[in-house]
């Protein structure tokens, strides 16, 4: 099979990367050889490859910068996913495309199913939330794969924010009051190249990790367990402190879980507790290199 992966240098695409099936002819394109935003490199690199399937990992991440920038923000998540549509209908092509749990206003207290009707609080979810309908629009039988606060090895994540400011003598303020799903990219990646390889019905579904905790507690556990592993030397104290004291540029959604049910009716959603120790020695092995 011929896929295409757009968004290869960012985490999700670095795992894409490491884990595909080698009867898979992949296309790998960060934004200095396809930047989506362009319609006419996009129209000429599909119809120089032909892929059967495009994935899209590539995205405007920036969710607080995305306030001030929001005409980039919509170039990246809603047009650019546009310009992916256009040139694989014509080409024949399917996609895979990833979005996000921010197309929620986080104010349910149960898990958002794919049939909940979404309400993005920020530029980002809303610009993420425009790219799923004009790709649901332009090509119904595509997959849109929601996930939710990602993390691993490979580029920005709160895991490596939290590691980063690790250290010092003061506590580190972690916000308490806003829930969500971690999930693991390797995790996602593994479960994308399932859903390709099992010709999974056309869609919206919701991948994330079991088990909802407060970034706080994510903090907490990522913490615990790097000190356990010797990648932290010192214990790191913690202090709860509310969205609204924390202040960022951009609304977030207070409760943002996922419901993976329709997902984990088809496979096995690994916890993301035990990814984030693996991913702890990863960065341990490459510190001792
Ligand atoms: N990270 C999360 O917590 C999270 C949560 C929920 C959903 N998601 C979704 O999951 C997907 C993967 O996220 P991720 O964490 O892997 O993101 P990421 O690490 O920020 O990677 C995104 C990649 O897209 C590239 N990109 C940006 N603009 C582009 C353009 N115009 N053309 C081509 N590539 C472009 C970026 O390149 P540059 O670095 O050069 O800009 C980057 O390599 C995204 O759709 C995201 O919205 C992420």
């Amino acid at each position: 099979m011929k896929v295409l992966i757009c968004g290869a240098d960012g985490q999700l695409g670095r795992c894409l990367l490491q884990h595909y099936p080698s009867h898979w002819q992949v296309t790998a394109t960060n934004r200095a050889v396809l930047d989506i935003t362009d319609p006419y490199r996009v129209k000429a690199l599909i119809e120089k490859t032909h892929p059967h399937f495009i994935i899209n990992a590539a995205a405007y991440t920036a969710v607080d910068l995305a306030e001030d920038d929001p005409e980039h923000a919509k170039a990246v998540n809603t047009d650019g996913v546009k310009n992916l549509a256009i040139a694989a209908k014509n080409c024949g092509a399917g996609i895979l495309h990833i979005s996000t749990d921010y197309v929620f206003d986080g104010d349910s207290s149960s898990p958002y199913t794919e049939d909940t009707p979404a309400n993005p609080l920020n530029i980002y979810g809303k610009t993420k939330l425009d790219g799923e309908l004009a790709l649901s629009e332009i090509l119904p039988d595509s997959l849109i794969i929601r996930t939710s606060w990602l993390f691993s090895e490979y580029g920005n994540n709160f895991m490596k924010t939290m590691l980063a400011l690790s250290g010092k003598n003061t506590p580190l303020k972690i916000v308490s009051d806003q829930y969500g799903c971690p999930t693991y990219a390797g995790d996602l990646a593994t479960a994308i190249i399932y859903l390709l390889e099992n010709h999974v019905k056309p869609g919206l579904y919701h991948y994330c990790g079991n088990t909802p905790v407060s970034w706080y507690q994510f903090a907490e556990f990522i913490f615990e367990q790097s000190y356990k592993a010797g990648l932290l030397h010192l214990p790191q104290t913690l202090q709860a402190i509310t969205r609204h004291e924390f202040g960022r540029p951009a609304k977030r959604p207070a409760r943002s879980v996922l419901s993976n049910k329709k997902l984990a009716d088809m496979m096995h959603i690994p916890d993301w507790h035990n990814a984030v120790i693996k991913v702890i020695h990863q960065l341990k092995s490459e510190r001792q290199e």
